[in-house]
């Protein structure tokens, strides 16, 4: 197979970017985007800002645009995301108590039940553990209690039962880290107890910070075997040449060693698109043309 999304569906997988509505009207982002990919996940077009920015007032253009455009080219959408700490507009940030739960979980089911039957897999909710010490992180939705994710599980199941439901997040690619073992806990315990969850999304922002561990296949199995399935959700390497496309080939070899690990998403189509400030961290330089990094992917999807 010669394209990406060809390769990763004989491979039984998906092969994904990150979109931006604004950028269908550019031909050539398009004519790389079309070809090469299998998935989309519009990179901003879901998020509550976009979707609620007056309470109770949805709007719903850009985001509809990016699903129709995948849609008319038979790609899968994954959905990103219900849930935030960040990014809330400020309706949002005014609410505390009972009337914030009561709002957040009408934007999860709102916005769920608009896109019923489009959406492939969610990410009910981003982000919602601390860097360090094992923790949630401290946002006005985990103030109005533990329970607040499950509680969005649930809506969202609800509003669209169709749909893989996911928890998304950064810095839980190494197996060691405090970060990952409280959200493999949290999803043993939706397991356990029959919080509706079908995936974890890990990231793979791999750079300056977070290099790629030798442990992530390891994490990947770990959350596989809870019963859930695990996709690469926003997958980008800082770096460039050899040693970028070594890591990147990498990511794909763990993915394809995993038989849960469904998908993988690269966070943008050319190193110009990405959401990073510099750096060449996407697959495709910024005339469109595959880098080594693309090649390496494309071996990995192929090979054996
Ligand atoms: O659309 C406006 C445009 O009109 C304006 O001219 C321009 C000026 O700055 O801003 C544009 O909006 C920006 C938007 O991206 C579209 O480019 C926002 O300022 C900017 O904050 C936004 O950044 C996004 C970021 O999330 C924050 O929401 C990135 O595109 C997006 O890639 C990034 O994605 C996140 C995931 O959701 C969660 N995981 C981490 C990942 C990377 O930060």
């Amino acid at each position: 197979p010669a394209t990406l999304g060809a390769a990763a569906a004989a491979k039984g997988r998906t092969f994904g970017a990150g979109v931006t509505a604004a950028k269908l009207a550019d031909s050539a982002y398009v004519g790389i985007l079309d070809r090469e990919f299998s998935s989309v996940t519009p990179e901003n077009e879901m998020k509550l800002d976009a979707t609620e920015p007056q309470r109770g007032q949805f709007s719903f253009g850009p985001a509809d645009r990016v699903v129709q455009h995948a849609q008319a080219r038979g790609m899968k959408v994954r959905g990103h995301s219900l849930l935030w700490h960040s990014g809330q507009p400020g309706w949002l940030q005014s609410l505390t108590g009972p009337v914030l739960r009561e709002a957040m979980l009408n934007h999860v089911t709102q916005v769920a039940a608009h896109f019923r039957g489009q959406v492939v897999s969610w990410d009910v909710v981003d982000e919602a553990f601390a860097d360090t010490g094992g923790r949630r992180r401290d946002s006005n939705f985990q103030r109005t209690g533990d329970d607040w994710i499950e509680a969005a599980f649930r809506a969202a199941r609800a509003a669209d039962p169709g749909a893989k439901l996911c928890y998304n997040d950064y810095n839980v690619e190494d197996w060691a880290s405090q970060k990952t073992q409280a959200v493999y806990a949290m999803v043993r315990d939706f397991k356990q107890r029959g919080v509706p969850i079908d995936c974890v999304g890990l990231q793979s922002h791999f750079g300056f910070g977070i290099p790629y561990p030798a442990s992530y296949r390891t994490t990947l199995s770990s959350f596989a075997a809870l019963g859930v399935d695990v996709e690469i959700s926003q997958l980008d390497v800082v770096g460039s040449g050899a040693e970028q496309a070594g890591t990147y080939r990498r990511v794909v070899e763990d993915c394809l060693a995993v038989a849960r690990c469904t998908g993988i998403t690269v966070w943008g189509v050319r190193d110009t698109d990405s959401w990073r400030s510099s750096g060449t961290p996407l697959l495709f330089d910024g005339a469109g043309n595959p880098k080594a990094a693309y090649d390496a992917v494309l071996a990995a999807l192929t090979s054996r």
